[in-house]
């Protein structure tokens, strides 16, 4: 019975009940009066969640829509740019720019680590032609669980032109990036993450400097074009057909999170991703991220000796319906990741502990009963005020 499933996923995330049901209205014109509310109020508390006053687009794709949104409108063929990668979504990049004809220069961190903006730093120094046009770089890298610092890396660009592009597909929301603030040209959302929404859309805000690389850009582009998108936005309306019912369930996510506040987000996914990785390691499992770039969003965890992600993930889900991730990339094989992400509740990480207890058990790993969901539910009620 999937509608009794805990998902423990990094996207797609359970999604609200007032949100599902604002996704049930009736149809409306998409030419007419009641969308240009509706796309008034979205794209402006879009830019408040975004942190910025850039114009946003949204584009009816999933997330890798967003990605290659940002490739095809802002760098020419031919064109170079460093993509940083620490998994296998800046891996997806380096991927997107050679369909696109774009020379990607590879920063490579190993995964489950963090890039080192000290390198970034050298690499653009040592390009004194600027023939770097863009550093495409995660925010939250989903496959590791690990949180890159978009602060530093920005700043490690000093006087160097590059436009900074960052996929914050499992990030926005979940972890504080305040586009301005950091001099962020582009950043890109996608809507089954913190979003609490179904996947489908994908949302980028892009900056001036960005626009005007828009405006330069010879690469291919038709559904994806940011300037048509940009154009029909500002008249409250969309180039093609949008999502209307995805619209409206973003309308009513963004209420929720202006009620809950951008901190308050922030706040209720460290707390969640400190529950899973206190009642994992209770349980004696290794964690592939350090504590100190630990992704709010996901956690990547490494399956003990002698196991495959598959003995743990299935009887997961097949005996207590907890719908946890396999791996990806080059740790496909050696680790499961726990979404605690968007909507998914305090208790469905208690219970998705308990589950993983009882599945390590039951395999023969040697575990306490009860730790997991004990040294998480310590950190629960030791928890400053967040809504539970
Ligand atoms: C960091 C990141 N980038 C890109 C994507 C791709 O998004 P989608 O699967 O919606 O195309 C994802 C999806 O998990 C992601 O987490």
């Amino acid at each position: 019975m999937t509608d009794k499933q805990i998902l423990l996923l990094p996207g797609p995330t359970p999604v609200p009940p007032q949100v599902a049901l604002a996704m049930a209205r009736p149809a409306i014109n998409h030419r007419g009066p009641e969308f240009k509310a509706l796309w008034a109020e979205v794209t402006s508390g879009l830019k408040d969640v975004f942190q910025t006053r850039a114009e946003v687009v949204i584009l009816t794709a999933s997330g890798t829509g967003g990605m290659e949104a940002a490739v095809a409108n802002l760098i020419s063929p031919g064109e170079k740019v460093l993509v940083v990668t620490i998994g296998a979504f800046g891996e997806r990049f380096v991927q997107i720019c050679r369909a696109f004809n774009v020379e990607a220069e590879v920063v490579a961190f190993p995964y489950g680590q963090a890039a080192d903006p000290e390198v970034i730093a050298e690499r653009l120094a040592a390009d004194t032609g600027h023939e770097i046009k863009a550093i495409l770089v995660q925010h939250n890298e989903t496959s590791t669980g690990v949180l890159n610092d978009i602060q530093a890396i920005s700043r490690a660009r000093g006087d160097h032109p590059a436009l900074l592009i960052v996929d914050s597909i499992s990030g926005l929301a979940a972890a504080d990036l305040p586009m301005d603030a950091w001099h962020i040209d582009v950043v890109i959302a996608g809507s089954q993450k913190a979003f609490m929404l179904p996947p489908g859309l994908t949302m980028l805000a892009v900056g001036e400097r960005a626009w005007q690389a828009a405006e330069k850009c010879s690469n291919q582009r038709f559904y994806l074009d940011i300037k048509k998108a940009r154009n029909s936005g500002l008249k409250g309306q969309t180039p093609f057909t949008p999502a209307v019912p995805l619209l409206y369930g973003l309308q009513e996510s963004l209420r929720l999170l202006k009620a809950e506040t951008l901190a308050g987000s922030y706040a209720r996914h460290a707390l969640m991703r400190d529950m899973v990785r206190a009642g994992v390691r209770a349980l004696g499992l290794k964690l592939l991220a350090d504590e100190a770039i630990a992704s709010p969003a996901v956690t990547a965890v490494c399956v003990p000796e002698g196991m495959k992600p598959a003995d743990i993930i299935n009887p997961l889900r097949e005996r207590f319906g907890v719908v946890v991730a396999g791996g990806q990339g080059a740790v496909k094989d050696q680790v499961f990741r726990i979404g605690h992400l968007g909507y998914v509740s305090f208790n469905a990480i208690l219970a998705g502990l308990a589950a993983l207890e009882a599945v390590l058990a039951d395999a023969g790993v040697p575990v306490t009963r009860g730790a997991a969901v004990a040294a998480a539910s310590t950190i629960l009620s030791e928890s400053e005020a967040v809504d539970k």
